[in-house]
């Protein structure tokens, strides 16, 4: 059994999380725990976890579908009397903006309706929703029109914004970056990490954009829901062979026998396919090998196109994790048809 160490300025701690709908075991023993101000980002493929270990977390998933220690602000979700002071130190934005928006109303009427339901005064919610309009650069002209004239941009930062209008010490987000086009998403991640730096808000990030990772303190990776990883990005992509260092290689007529003979190469530790043509090759000990390898190469009279180095991003390393995962997956299950097959 984990036990996760609780200092004063832990956010959230999660020990030996198990959660089951029924007979589905969907999430299982999961344990991590978060120090105030930092940023998690979640990520996983659909179907991985992520959003149900949310809920747990904001008190949304009744006791008696998990087991387990976890603390929000120092409060357990287990207990039906933490509900209302866990979610008066929280905040929550959802993937869908219309869940906490109302369309047909103004921005300030939305902040004025929100704040009631936290008892919150009108003169002091108006000032905290003006401070974080213009953090997030919601221009002021739509302040008092419609939110169904704002732009797919506009409406997302007003979403956070209502998430943080009651100062919660942390914030979940639902795929903050969902439906935004890409040049967009950068700048929502940029307001993210500058209401961080300027409230000192711990957030979670739900998300599929692997970019996320540039801003997270943390990254914690969840599949099947187990969680594989939960570190800094930089430490994750270091554990890679040699750092994370990476040779691309386009071969010409670069077919699966051509990648078995690199992957059989000594020192070679992953060969990646990232193109029709293009391979990415993680080794040991990278800089006395990759002359070798190339010498290998040019020797089986292979028509090398390019060869280029580069350092492993977050993208990178979260499909090779991924990937090890499935394949340690295979050959468990190829062993256990074996061992079956032996069975008189
Ligand atoms: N209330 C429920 N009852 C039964 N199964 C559920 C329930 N909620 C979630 N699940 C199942 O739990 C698994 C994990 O779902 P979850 O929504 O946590 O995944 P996710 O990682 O958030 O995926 P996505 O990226 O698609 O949002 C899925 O297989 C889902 O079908
Ligand atoms: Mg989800």
């Amino acid at each position: 059994m984990k036990t996760t160490d609780m200092s004063n300025n832990t956010m959230v701690l999660v020990e030996n999380l198990d959660v089951n709908f029924g007979k589905k075991h969907i999430v299982h023993d999961v344990s991590f725990s978060v120090k105030e101000g930092e940023i998690i980002g979640m990520f996983g493929i659909s179907g991985a976890g992520k959003t149900t270990i949310i809920r747990v977390l904001t008190c949304q998933i009744e006791k008696k579908n998990w087991n387990g220690k976890v603390l929000v602000t120092g409060l357990s979700p287990s207990k039906k009397g933490n509900y209302s002071k866990i979610l008066s130190n929280i905040g929550y934005v959802p993937q869908l903006e219309l869940l906490n928006l109302y369309f047909e109303l103004n921005p300030m009427v939305n902040v004025e309706i929100f704040t009631s339901t936290y008892g919150m005064d009108k003169r002091e919610a108006k000032i905290t929703a003006e401070k974080l309009f213009n953090i997030l650069d919601i221009p002021k002209d739509t302040w008092k029109k419609r939110v169904k004239k704002m732009s797919g941009g506009e409406k997302k930062r007003l979403s956070m914004a209502i998430g943080l209008i009651h100062n919660p010490k942390v914030l979940f987000l639902d795929e903050p970056t969902t439906g935004v086009d890409a040049s967009k998403r950068y700048d929502i991640l940029s307001y993210l990490k500058k209401l961080n730096q300027q409230l000192k808000t711990t957030m979670f990030i739900i998300t599929h954009d692997l970019e996320a990772a540039l801003i997270c303190d943390k990254s914690a990776i969840l599949r099947e829901g187990k969680l594989l990883e939960f570190d800094t990005p930089q430490k994750l992509i270091n554990s890679l062979p040699s750092n994370g260092l990476v040779a691309r290689i386009s071969i010409e007529n670069l077919n699966q026998e051509v990648i078995k003979t690199i992957q059989n190469y000594p020192s070679i530790e992953k060969v990646l396919r990232v193109g029709n043509e293009t391979i990415e090759v993680l080794m040991d000990d990278f800089e006395t090998n990759l002359p070798k390898l190339m010498k290998f190469l040019f020797e089986k009279n292979l028509n090398i196109y390019s060869m280029s180095r580069d350092v492993a991003n977050f993208r990178r390393y979260f499909q090779i994790r991924i990937q090890e995962e499935e394949e340690k997956e295979n050959s468990k299950n190829r062993s256990e048809l074996l061992n079956e097959g032996d069975r008189p």
